[in-house]
């Protein structure tokens, strides 16, 4: 195994040996290499700030572009990727027709946010994304200016091909990944490991010789316990290069998602068969978040109001879980058993997530309730799908310990049973009556229709 990484930015290769655990992209930007264009506003992912455009080889040889936000970004996440900053964008000569039309549409004033609104339009510019201005910048924070001429600009210029100077960039950036390795790594430093394996058996040997080691995917998790928990993990194993991990399988009767597939990624497939799940995607998080958080940790995390368990029961998901070579599967229902405790040995691992197909005459519906609607966490989240033969599977995430089945509404219809289901907390986010009465409503919105199409 190596004892570097390497990593493509500032046209030309970096290869770094001294990484720690907890060491992250947006200091080794800024303090590193004095590059100062991209911000640190919150240090927690939320604000964009940061944001910068990163590149990485697909295994099919395209190249997937998207923004992320370097503040919770692991460097040891970067082997093998490319990334752009605002000082890339913009040639001697001119500015980048992004900028451009964020100065025509004066959606800048003090300029702090705006790299990160650059990198973030940029980035949705090159992957030709299909979903609105709005939904691009969700994740960028504005405190002076408003939204309105930044969202202009992104409309204007959504489908300008990319200008010459900073497409010979991208491309020389691809031509360097085509070359590159990713992962197969082990990085020592006096404040501790960092184990990133390419392929499933050295991975999973390495879960049984180091159980205590803290798996890191895309650290949208991780990356707070260490920049706002101030937690100096020891040991991190890695699970973003290996090749199985990232597994994206499908027949006729499954979907099977490797643990390590970034949201961006489950969700170009699974809104296909799922499209009434669109704006729970589009909520989870931001373009950032999702770029880099995977559907894996989401579960793996266990935590009670994660976006992602709800939907999952609600469809009938499996959890592959391996131990050296055995694998178990189980229903994902079965994986959260009491708060902050999961169904996993400690040197066992979530291998992917196996989601039914949509069945011929099944009904969706899924709806987060928050206090805001773009970036906040959810107070209730109600994931409702039945079968073609009447069947119900009814979950909720924010009304307990876990995410969890409603099991006696399931059984009456009636969700005036809610209460038997669930006896939720009052916290910030809602209180208990108000989570059972958002509960009970979004219960009888799913029921009523399903009456309504029987009479
Ligand atoms: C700004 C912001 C907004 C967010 N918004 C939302 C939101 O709207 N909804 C939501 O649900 N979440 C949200 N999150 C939380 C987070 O993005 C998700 O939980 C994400 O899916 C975590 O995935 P990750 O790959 O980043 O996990 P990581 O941070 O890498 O890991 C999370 C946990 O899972 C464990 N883990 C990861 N992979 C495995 C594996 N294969 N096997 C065993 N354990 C594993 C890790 O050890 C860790 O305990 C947000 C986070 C941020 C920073
Ligand atoms: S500094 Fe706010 S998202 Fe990174
Ligand atoms: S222009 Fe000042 S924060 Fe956006």
């Amino acid at each position: 195994m190596r004892n570097s990484i390497e990593f493509y930015y500032g046209g030309r290769s970096h290869r770094l040996a001294d990484v720690a655990p907890t060491d992250m992209l947006l200091t080794w930007l800024r303090d590193g290499q004095l590059a100062r264009g991209t911000k640190e506003g919150c240090n927690e992912g939320d604000c964009g700030a940061c944001s910068l455009v990163i590149a990485r080889l697909l295994p099919d040889g395209a190249m997937d572009v998207q923004p992320v936000n370097a503040c919770i970004m692991p460097l040891a996440n970067l082997d093998g990727a490319a990334l752009f900053t605002v000082e890339d964008f913009a040639s001697p000569d001119a500015l980048h027709p992004i900028q451009d039309a964020v100065v025509r549409e004066h959606g800048s004033q003090c300029g702090f946010c705006t790299p990160g609104f650059i990198a973030a339009m940029v980035a949705g510019q090159i992957a030709g994304v299909p979903h609105s201005a709005e939904v691009q910048i969700a994740g960028n924070l504005c405190r002076c200016t408003g939204y309105g001429g930044l969202i202009r600009a992104f409309e204007q210029e959504r489908d300008t091909p990319q200008p010459p100077a900073f497409q010979a960039k991208l491309e020389a950036a691809k031509a360097w990944m085509n070359n590159a390795e990713r992962g197969g790594f082990v990085l020592e430093t006096s404040a501790g490991s960092v184990f990133a394996p390419a392929d499933l058996e050295s991975f999973a040997a390495l879960r049984q010789q180091h159980p205590d080691a803290l798996i890191v995917a895309g650290a949208t998790d991780v990356g707070l316990w260490m920049t706002k928990g101030l937690k100096q993990p020891p040991k991190l194993l890695l699970t973003g290069y290996v090749t199985e991990l990232h597994a994206l399988e499908q027949d006729e009767a499954h979907f099977t998602f490797g643990a390590a597939l970034p949201y961006s990624r489950v969700g170009q497939h699974l809104l296909q068969d799922y499209p009434e799940a669109q704006a729970w995607f589009d909520r989870l998080g931001s373009v950032q978040v999702r770029a880099s958080g995977t559907l894996g940790g989401n579960i793996a995390n266990g935590s009670p109001i994660g976006d992602g368990p709800p939907l999952m029961i609600a469809l009938g998901a499996r959890l592959r879980l391996r131990r050296g070579s055995d694998t178990r599967e189980l229903a994902l229902e079965d994986y959260f058993i009491a708060y902050g405790k999961q169904d996993l040995a400690a040197d066992e691992f979530v291998e992917a997530v196996i989601v039914p197909r949509r069945q011929q005459g099944q009904r969706l519906m899924v709806e987060k309730v928050s206090r805001r609607v773009d970036q906040d966490i959810t107070a209730v989240l109600g994931a409702f799908s039945q079968s073609a033969d009447g069947s119900l599977r009814l979950a909720f995430g924010g009304m307990a310990a876990t995410p969890k089945l409603a099991k006696t509404v399931m059984a009456s219809r009636n969700p005036a049973d809610i209460g038997q289901d669930f006896e939720p907390l009052s916290d910030l986010r809602a209180s208990k009556d108000y989570r059972l009465r958002v509960a009970e409503n979004l219960l009888r919105h799913f029921l009523n229709a399903e009456q309504e199409a029987a009479a």
